[in-house]
């Protein structure tokens, strides 16, 4: 599968959905709704782009206890959601719930570890294995318990396809273009390289939406997409 553009839209209401897809290509297809707009704007922040035929990828990192993750992944799935976010460490019981309640209408996918976390903060919540350790263990973990894929740093992507496979969906947030600025992201990578390491989605914000011309921002990013090939 080619890898596919998401666009973060990363905004504090939902009347600034409809400029931002308007001012993009239709070719743009996929939209991520996070924790920001959904606190916001709940469902309202779906409508639109559901009316407009675009798929949503609701990012709100579930965790919770089986049966509440479950109910909100049926709710998930009557708004419209195409692929949404749980923490691979709500555990096994909560992730197979999760693939169960989904049952193939969405695409599950697990956050590992933030990667606002390193190494001393596994260590302050008890986890003595090593940060690049837990988190594959968590990936496998997601996957054998049912779900479509893993939500994953630039760094993390060719570690994770290498040891799972060509089947599980790669999220891959972190992407920054040749010569546009980092932001806040430290570990970055461009669209080719994502390509390259086998991810199956970039989640592109900041160097879309703050750029001066968004829709010619996305149409370059969607190109190198499109020029670039995955190494085996
Ligand atoms: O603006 P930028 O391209 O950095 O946005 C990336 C998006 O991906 C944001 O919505 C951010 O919350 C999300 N994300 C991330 N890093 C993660 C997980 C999600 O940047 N590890």
């Amino acid at each position: 599968m080619p890898t596919e553009l998401i666009v973060a839209l990363d905004v504090p209401n939902a009347n600034q959905i409809p400029d931002i897809v308007k001012k993009l290509p239709d070719s743009v297809s996929f939209y991520k709704v996070g924790l920001e707009l959904y606190t916001a704007a709940g469902p309202q922040a779906l409508t639109y782009l559901k009316q407009a035929g675009k798929k949503v990828f609701l990012d709100l990192k579930l965790h919770d206890i089986p049966r509440t993750v479950g109910r909100a992944v049926d709710s998930a799935t009557t708004c419209g959601v195409d692929m949404l976010t749980v923490h691979a460490c709500g555990g096994k019981a909560m992730l197979e719930a999760a693939a169960q309640a989904g049952n193939n209408r969405l695409n599950i996918v697990a956050v590992t570890v933030l990667t606002s976390l390193d190494q001393m903060d596994l260590e302050t919540i008890g986890v003595q294995r090593t940060l690049q350790t837990h988190i594959l263990a968590l990936g496998e973990l997601a996957i054998k318990s049912g779900l479509q894929g893993l939500v994953c740093s630039p760094l993390e992507t060719r570690s994770f396809r290498q040891k799972l496979g060509q089947a599980p969906l790669l999220i891959t947030p972190g992407i920054r273009p040749a010569g546009t600025a980092a932001g806040d992201q430290k570990r970055i990578a461009t669209p080719a390289t994502a390509v390259a390491d086998g991810s199956s989605y970039i989640v592109v914000g900041r160097p879309i939406l703050e750029a001066e011309n968004p829709g010619l921002a996305a149409e370059q990013i969607m190109t190198e997409l499109h020029q670039s090939e995955p190494v085996a």
